[in-house]
Formats: structure tokens, C-alpha cells, sequence
């Protein structure tokens, strides 16, 4: 991960390959680096060659007029607009055109920028999360590792007064993008890497280096506890299924704790209702809610959050095969309601329903889910929010608001009783699947049937993976998200 680091310093002053220069719209060029360029920010500014509207970005050459080879002009806009996912958006391109140019370090600074309503330190962390995230890169399966220019190894943050808080933003930004990157790794890794074992191997590992206890069930335990919805699915496949539990208990005794329950679906096939194989290699981020219930215990614990968190992830792949849960059987769920299995291809919510059913010997004092769960939440929403749903409207309120805040935006989408008919069954409880319409919707209504507390359903099926053009930080494959939007969430609630 690259260095972060602050300096008390002007920027014009501090030795590093680039400068970046964020500039509102109608903003003058800072005098100090510009009079050294002999006024040429200035100039171009003013003919209009550079101009800093939202995320535009400009390279100028110093030719040994400062210490630095490059300055990087990032516009930011109108200042009346600017928010923290700005800051994000606009460090991030400030760091892929320093590496572009082969720089291997970058000085920027934030002073002047911080509001009434942008703190000093929300902004560092905001900077310091645009670069870190755009900065990740996956070529583990690479024999070279593509050329994407150089490597940025540092970055410094030029301070004034502000030095101690963008010391503390990105001491946070550091925790929480080392849970992104670990969901990242995750979702990238192809199938064959990322099975059921590799994923609850990789969380016994990553909890232990923070303090986090983690225990993982085996077959013979879920039988045990009677989990038929998360075997049925498993039944098909010779990976052996997992149940990840981890316990961050770091709050005060009498807490109740928060429990977060993330879909490890690790290959969904689609079992015997098989999926087209058109895009089907996709699916191995079908486990991107459980990679980022993993990300955010581990930044939880790293940021020594004074919370109790408890973190599921059922683990399985969806095959078809010989022993393969077939569409008509029934099974019992671990509460004892009982699932026609309609479509072999619904799984995640079987998966979820016996995780959540878990969550309930925690009495907890809320439960939020993510799961890659429906391509009608992708139809509804698109890929720019994640579809949220639930049972309890303070709980719902506080995950949008996280989502605003922290740039994983998420979109409220009804739960009325009513959607309950689609999902009833002749022969059981409840069958796996409504009919056409709603289907996100629909699927949170299955899930409601298997909880007796607060709870929130994110269907991440849109935002867990694919780059998107507007967004800097997003790099291809798996996108981390709800990492970010969790911890933005466990920090105040
Ligand atoms: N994992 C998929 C949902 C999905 C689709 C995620 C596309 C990401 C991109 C899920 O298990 C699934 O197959 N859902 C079905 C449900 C249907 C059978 C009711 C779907 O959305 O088609
Ligand atoms: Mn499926
Ligand atoms: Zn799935």
C-alpha cells in the first residue's frame, strides 16, 4: 500500500516528483507555484487552457523550476458543490496521472479546502481514500504485471494548523482501505482460488493479526444445527461449505452487539436452474457481500472501534450435480420454516436464511446484510446504489446516511406486507422465488421471514464489481464495496 505521510510545509516547498494543485472553478492559481513557473498556471488558467471544472485534470511540465518535475492541476469544481466524494474522486485522478507519469511520490495539500461542514480530517481520509483505492492493483495471476506506468510509493499531505487532524483522517483512511483491499482480493480471486476453505482460512488469518476471534463450522456442525436452506444449496457442489463467525467485542458488556451478514457465495453456477454461460464468470463475485463483512471486521477492529460486532459468512458454491438440490425440494430452515426450492438459482437468499436465523442467539441490537442477491435490484437501480431494504426505518435511515456519506450510495426500495404473496408456497412456508416483477423486493421479503430483530438488506448485485467510468477510485473487478459504507455506518451508530 503506498505511503501517507504529513508534513508541516508549503507545498511549493516539499521534494516530490509531482505537486497536485486542486483548483475550484474561478479559482487563481496559488501565487507561490505559480510565480516559480514564472506565471504560467496563471496564464493557461486565464486563456482558458485549463479549465478546473469537476475532475478535470492537467499536467504542466516544471522544467527545473521547482523541485518537482510535474505539477498536476485537478479542477474541483464550484465550491458551492463540494462534498467529500469530490475530494475522493479528485485525489484519485491526482494519483493515476502521477503514476501515468512515472512519478514515485506526490505532495498535495488540503489547506484552505476544510468547511464548517467538512471537517480538516474528513477530508484527509476522503483524499487519502481516492488515492489508496484507485491505487490497487491485481496481477497475482500475471507472469508480468501490466504496464500502468510507474509505481506511486508515497504520498505527502503538505500541512498547516490542519497537520493533526489530516494525521488522524488518514490513520483512518489506512484501516478502512486495508479491509477494501482484503474484500477486493477476495472478489478478484477466481474460484478456483477463492473456495469455501481459501475464503475461511484467509478470515481465521486476517482476524488473528487484529484482535478479532474467529471460529469457522463445518458441515457436520451446520447439520448439527439443523442449516437444511444453506446445505441444500451446498449439496451440489465437492467444495465443502463454511460458516465464518466472528466476534469483535470491543463495546461495553451489556451491548448488544451489531451483527453483519455477508453472502459467500463463491461460484453461483446456478445449479440445476443453470445460469446462460453467457458473463457466468462473474460469478465468482458472487461472494462480495461475505468478502466485505470480512473487509470491515477486520478495519473495525484495526480502527479499535469501541463496539460489539459479530460477523457471518455462509460459504458454499452453487453446482449442479448428481446430489445437487433439485427445483421442488423442500428444505428446513435452521428457525424451522420451511423453503420449496422453486428455483435452484435463488440461493443466496437459502444461504442467508440460515445465517440470519444464526444472528438470532445474538439478541442483537441490529443486523445488516449484503448480498449480490438479484439482477432486478441492477434492473431498478443500476450500478451506481445498492438496493436497501428492512424492517426497521431508524436502522435503514442510518445506512442511507452512511452511503451519502461515504460515497457507497444506497437506495431505499419498498417492504410492504403485501409483497409476501409472491412468495408463498402450496407445499411449504414459503417458496424461493416470486414471480417476474419485483424481484428485489420479493427476494428481501423471503429474507424478512427469517428475522426477529432490526434488521437491513443491501442487495450489492449492481455496485460489487465492474468499473465505472465516473469513478476513479473504482478499479476493475471486485469493487470492495460496502466496506466503507459499513464502518461509515458502525462508527455512528
Ligand atoms: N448471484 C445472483 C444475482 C446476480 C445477478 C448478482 C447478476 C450479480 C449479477 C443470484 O444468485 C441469482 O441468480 N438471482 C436470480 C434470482 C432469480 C432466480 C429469482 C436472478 O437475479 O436472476
Ligand atoms: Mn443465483
Ligand atoms: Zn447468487
Amino acid at each position: 500500500m503506498t505511503k501517507l505521510q504529513v508534513k508541516s510545509a508549503n507545498l511549493a516547498g516539499v521534494k516530490a516528483d509531482a505537486l497536485v494543485v486542486f483548483l475550484f472553478e474561478d479559482e487563481k492559481a496559488p501565487k507561490d507555484i505559480d510565480s516559480k513557473l514564472g506565471g504560467y498556471l496563471s496564464a493557461i488558467i486565464k486563456k482558458r487552457k485549463f479549465i478546473p471544472k469537476k475532475l478535470a485534470v492537467r499536467q504542466v511540465d516544471t522544467l527545473g523550476k521547482l523541485p518537482a518535475d510535474t505539477v498536476i492541476l485537478v479542477g474541483l469544481g464550484k465550491k458551492a458543490d463540494f462534498t467529500v466524494e469530490t475530494m475522493r474522486r479528485a485525489a484519485a485522478k491526482a494519483a493515476l496521472s502521477a503514476r501515468a507519469a512515472r512519478s514515485e511520490s506526490l505532495a498535495l495539500s488540503i489547506s484552505g479546502l476544510a468547511t464548517k461542514n467538512i471537517p480538516a480530517d474528513e477530508l484527509a481520509q476522503s483524499a487519502a481514500e481516492g488515492i489508496l483505492l484507485s491505487l490497487y492493483k491485481f496481477d497475482e495471476y500475471k507472469k508480468k504485471p501490466e504496464e500502468n506506468g510507474g509505481e506511486l510509493r508515497s504520498v505527502v499531505f503538505a500541512c498547516g494548523a490542519e497537520k493533526n487532524d489530516v494525521a488522524d483522517g488518514l490513520e483512518v483512511a489506512e484501516n478502512i482501505c486495508k479491509g477494501v483491499y482484503l474484500a477486493r482480493n477476495l472478489g478478484n480471486h477466481p474460484g478456483n482460488t477463492a473456495t469455501p476453505t481459501y475464503i475461511a482460512a484467509t478470515a481465521l488469518r486476517e482476524c488473528r493479526k487484529v484482535g478479532v476471534k474467529c471460529r469457522v463450522l463445518e458441515k457436520r456442525d451446520l447439520e448439527r444445527l439443523g442449516m437444511g436452506s444453506f446445505l441444500a444449496v451446498a449439496k451440489g457442489s465437492s467444495e465443502p461449505p463454511k460458516f465464518i463467525i466472528m466476534e469483535y467485542l470491543n463495546g461495553a458488556k451489556r451491548d448488544k452487539p451489531i451483527v453483519l451478514v455477508g453472502k459467500g457465495l463463491t461460484f453461483d453456477s446456478g445449479g440445476i436452474s443453470i445460469k446462460p454461460s453467457a458473463n457466468m464468470e462473474e460469478m465468482k463475485f458472487d461472494m462480495s457481500g461475505g468478502g466485505a463483512v470480512i473487509g470491515a471486521m477486520v478495519s473495525a477492529a484495526s480502527l479499535k472501534l469501541k463496539k460489539n460486532i459479530v460477523g457471518l459468512v455462509p460459504c458454499t458454491e452453487n453446482m449442479p450435480g448428481g446430489r445437487a438440490v433439485k427445483p421442488g425440494d423442500v428444505a428446513r430452515s435452521m428457525t424451522g420454516v420451511t423453503v420449496e426450492i422453486i428455483n435452484t438459482d435463488a440461493e443466496g437468499r437459502l444461504i442467508l436464511a440460515d445465517a440470519l436465523g444464526y444472528a438470532k442467539r445474538y439478541k442483537p441490537r441490529a443486523v445488516v446484510d449484503l448480498a449480490t442477491l438479484t439482477g432486478a435490484c441492477m434492473v431498478a437501480l443500476g450500478t451506481h446504489a445498492s438496493g436497501l431494504m428492512g424492517n426497521d426505518q431508524k436502522l435503514i435511515d442510518a445506512v442511507r446516511t452512511a452511503g451519502e456519506k461515504t460515497g457507497e450510495r444506497c437506495w431505499q426500495l419498498p417492504l410492504w406486507d403485501d409483497y409476501d404473496d409472491a412468495i408463498k408456497s402450496q407445499v411449504a412456508d414459503v417458496k424461493n422465488v416470486g414471480d417476474r416483477y419485483g424481484g428485489a423486493i420479493t427476494a428481501a421479503a423471503f429474507l424478512k421471514k427469517f428475522t426477529d430483530y432490526p434488521w437491513a438488506h443491501l442487495d450489492i448485485a449492481g455496485t460489487a464489481y465492474g468499473a465505472k467510468p465516473g469513478s476513479p477510485y473504482l478499479t476493475a473487478g471486485s469493487a470492495g464495496i460496502g466496506v466503507r459504507l459499513l464502518i461509515g455506518f458502525l462508527r455512528n451508530y
